[in-house]
């Protein structure tokens, strides 16, 4: 079988590392895969957005199966030109994947069928915005409607910030059309889990849950990132929140889609905030995480080609997806300066073989001259399994110690909030 992964980065790599895994698979193809990927598909230079040479090459290359893994292309709806094309996909219709698209649809999702949220206001005129916000409470969330890479969600903590913030997204257009509508929402407190899930739209299974830490540096602080590490399982997440989850998220969110004629097929992602009032979404994604995929997949026993044909078919009930009951943790190295200014091209170089019980998933990386050099924000990221979480951030540290990235950082306290919640027993 020839299967295309869409996508260039750490998640896309871990990805392609479990399918490979798979029996039936003999080919697999990245578009556009990244210099790191290189070891494990055949890269193709055609942009995960290119939706029109995307089909072009699936069709050229007689590809089997494709799995669409970012959120723009889902959201511009490469699923179903594929589809037209008569190639089955692994991810939603862009019909669906709006539940990411559009903050104001998700938020209006969840009151119109009673899933737990923030309450919030949606405004498209600035004016009432800042009027709102003279009496809102503080802290609170300004979002931007649209995807924004992952940077549309300001927490402000005066009412000052906040009016500068809906200033910034709706009159200085920082994230561009992203910016026309803004969502003010309630701020929440409680510990963030995410939960990756297999849905075919009849039958939603959740993976193992997964903690990711956004913020560049340690002790949670610097800027917000696209992730600098994450643990799996998450401790916060008991089998008695996992079950309230199902019968007040997950299960009404699938129930939902189906009722708004949107049925979601693919990796719904449920970002959870633990609340003092229980368990509240705070963002669906329409596509696996970035960097939970990276614990999560290593962890998955089952075939994921097997998995992915059944959220297309409707055959999910039918199929095995089974986890280990080890912990996982990848620590994200970075280039200095991000997520803001860095430089690119510094040489990388890896640990050969890997470690065992250890991956290396590589997200901005290219070859040059036979040589695999730094070419974006976050480098790579190194994920190690162990029975213990303890082990598991242990082994992926000493890992780290081997990975040589001029010019690099990497956070030193990947799961140490974890590990303290287990040592707590909650
Ligand atoms: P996002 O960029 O959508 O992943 O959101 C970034 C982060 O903002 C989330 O992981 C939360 O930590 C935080 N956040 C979003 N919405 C809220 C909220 N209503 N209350 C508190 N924190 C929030
Ligand atoms: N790690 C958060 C995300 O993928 O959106």
């Amino acid at each position: 079988m020839k299967i295309m992964v869409i996508g260039g980065g750490g998640r896309e790599h871990a990805i392609i590392k479990k399918l490979k895994q798979s029996p039936g698979v003999d080919i697999i193809y990245a578009l556009p895969g990244n210099g790191g990927i290189a070891q494990d598909a055949i890269c193709v230079d055609i942009g995960a957005n290119n939706i029109s040479l995307i089909v072009e090459f699936a069709n050229n290359t007689s590809i089997d199966f494709a799995v669409v893994a970012p959120d723009d292309p889902l959201v511009l709806g490469c699923v179903d030109e594929l589809e037209k094309a008569g190639i089955p996909c692994f991810g939603p219709n862009k019909n669906a994947a709006i539940i990411e698209g559009s903050k104001v649809f998700s938020k209006n999702l969840m009151k119109k069928y009673g899933i737990p949220t923030a309450s919030y206001e949606v405004f498209t005129d600035m004016i009432k915005a800042l009027d709102y916000l003279d009496n809102a409470p503080i802290p609170t969330v300004i979002k931007a409607d649209g995807l924004a890479l992952g940077k549309g969600v300001i927490i402000a903590t005066t009412r000052e910030k906040a009016k500068d913030a809906v200033r910034s997204m709706m009159e200085d257009k920082v994230f561009g059309e992203s910016g026309s509508t803004v969502v003010i929402e309630e701020f929440l407190e409680g510990p963030e889990v995410s939960v990756l899930s297999f849905t075919d739209g009849k039958t939603v299974v959740p993976m193992v849950s997964s903690m990711d830490h956004k913020r560049a540096h340690d002790n949670d602080e610097g800027l917000n990132t696209g992730g600098m590490g994450t643990i799996a399982p998450n401790p916060y997440y008991t089998n008695a929140i996992a079950a309230e989850c199902m019968e007040k998220i997950y299960i009404p969110t699938m129930n939902a889609m189906n009722a708004e004629e949107r049925t979601f097929k693919g990796c719904l992602y449920f970002g959870l905030m633990l609340t003092s009032k229980g368990p509240k979404v705070i963002e669906y994604n329409c596509r696996f995480g970035d960097p939970e995929t990276q614990v999560v997949l290593p962890l998955l026993e089952s075939d994921l080609v097997d998995i992915m044909f059944a959220t297309r078919n409707g055959t999910l009930v039918d199929t095995e997806v089974k986890f280990s009951s080890d912990a996982a943790c990848c620590v994200i190295m970075a280039s200095k300066g991000y997520p803001e200014k860095y430089e690119k091209g510094f040489e990388i170089s890896l640990p050969s073989p890997e470690p065992e019980d250890t991956e290396i998933y590589v997200a901005g990386a290219k070859l040059e001259n036979g040589k695999l050099l730094t070419n974006g924000g976050r480098v790579l990221g190194v994920t190690a399994k162990a029975d213990t979480l303890k082990s598991a951030i242990d082994k992926a540290y000493k890992a780290v110690n081997l990975v040589h990235i001029k010019n690099a950082f990497y956070r030193k306290d990947i799961g140490q909030k974890a590990l303290k919640a287990f040592e707590k027993d909650v």
